[in-house]
């Protein structure tokens, strides 16, 4: 009986250290994966300045206000490298693949979701405001999030239930509660649809006669997102953005106790090109109220349609 009781105590403590040593496995398994994105969100800053100082090849997407530039090409091909060689098994989400025919679509796996210039029209014009931004997903979950905001040289990561950092000072969001006394951030996106762009204006209108106390845009959402996480601004709302502008960026934002939605007041769905990033609840909610919504194709839509 006592042989048993101990081979049973000893089962039990192997089984629970197994279980211990794998989940902190797992847990230095994403800080290498975060730490190495960090040092590839850095270097790929580094490219994106040194690329200013020459002249800017501009090439169109989806439309002649859809820019990109063979830097996006080539800062989004050298992080990709770089994680596949360390992380062989991990798959991708990148602005550029994507728009070069790889499909968008996210699922249970290690997934890097990565804008190499986030604000490719301030990039253009040398507008000072430009971010490389990697998302890192896990069972649809964002794991950690590192935005590099890299003329300012401000290193934004977060992690997952371990909060939100700007070259590792802590980040909170702003605590005010009041619509009249905020400042909101959003942007005119790269549609030009006369009906998309009445209802961007019309939802503008509706949110500057509150009143505010005013409306910025940075010209990337990535970094819209960190000035939110950063308590500068009260919300950050936008229809017409990618997955891969705001994945980093979201979890900048809940870490450093912000909320998000969806600008009809729902969860958030990163896939549907609409967010609305908030201090809180009761502000979000109010921005909510003012927005003329509309729905761009999904990002996954033509991934659903295959799948
Ligand atoms: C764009 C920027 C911009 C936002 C657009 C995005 P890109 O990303 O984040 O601020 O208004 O909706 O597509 O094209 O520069 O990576």
């Amino acid at each position: 009986m006592f042989i048993l009781y101990r081979s049973q105590v000893s089962a039990q403590s192997v089984f629970l250290f197994l279980i211990r040593s794998c989940s902190s496995n797992m847990a230095d398994l994403w800080q290498n994966a975060m730490d190495h994105a960090v040092a590839a969100a850095r270097r790929a800053g580094q490219v994106v300045r040194e690329a200013l100082q020459d002249d800017r090849k501009v090439m169109t997407k989806s439309s002649s206000v859809d820019l990109v530039t063979q830097t996006d090409q080539k800062v989004e091909q050298l992080i990709i490298q770089s994680v596949r060689e360390k992380f062989p098994k991990h798959r991708f989400i990148g602005e550029e693949s994507v728009a070069a025919g790889e499909p968008c679509v996210l699922t249970d796996g290690p997934t890097w979701i990565i804008d190499p210039i986030d604000g490719t029209t301030n990039f253009v014009h040398a507008f000072p405001f430009v971010a490389v931004s990697i998302g890192f997903s896990v069972n649809k979950q964002m794991e950690f999030g590192v935005v590099y905001s890299c003329l300012e040289d401000k290193m934004y990561t977060a992690k997952r239930g371990k909060g939100a950092f700007c070259n590792g000072e802590p980040l909170q969001v702003s605590n005010q509660e009041d619509i009249k006394q905020s400042i909101i951030a959003t942007e005119f996106g790269s549609s030009r649809d006369p009906e998309a762009v009445d209802k961007i204006f019309s939802s503008l209108r509706n949110i500057l006669c509150i009143p505010v106390h005013g409306v910025r845009g940075a010209g990337t959402a990535a970094i819209n997102m960190c000035l939110v996480a950063s308590g500068c601004v009260e919300a950050y709302y936008e229809i017409g953005i990618h997955v891969w502008d705001v994945a980093a960026g979201s979890l900048i934002v809940s870490e450093a106790g912000g909320v998000l939605m969806d600008v009809e007041g729902g969860e958030v769905d990163l896939m549907s090109r609409r967010v609305v990033a908030a201090n809180s609840r009761t502000i979000g909610e109010r921005i909510v109220k003012q927005i003329d919504s509309f729905s761009p194709p999904r990002d996954d839509a033509s991934s659903l349609h295959k799948h």
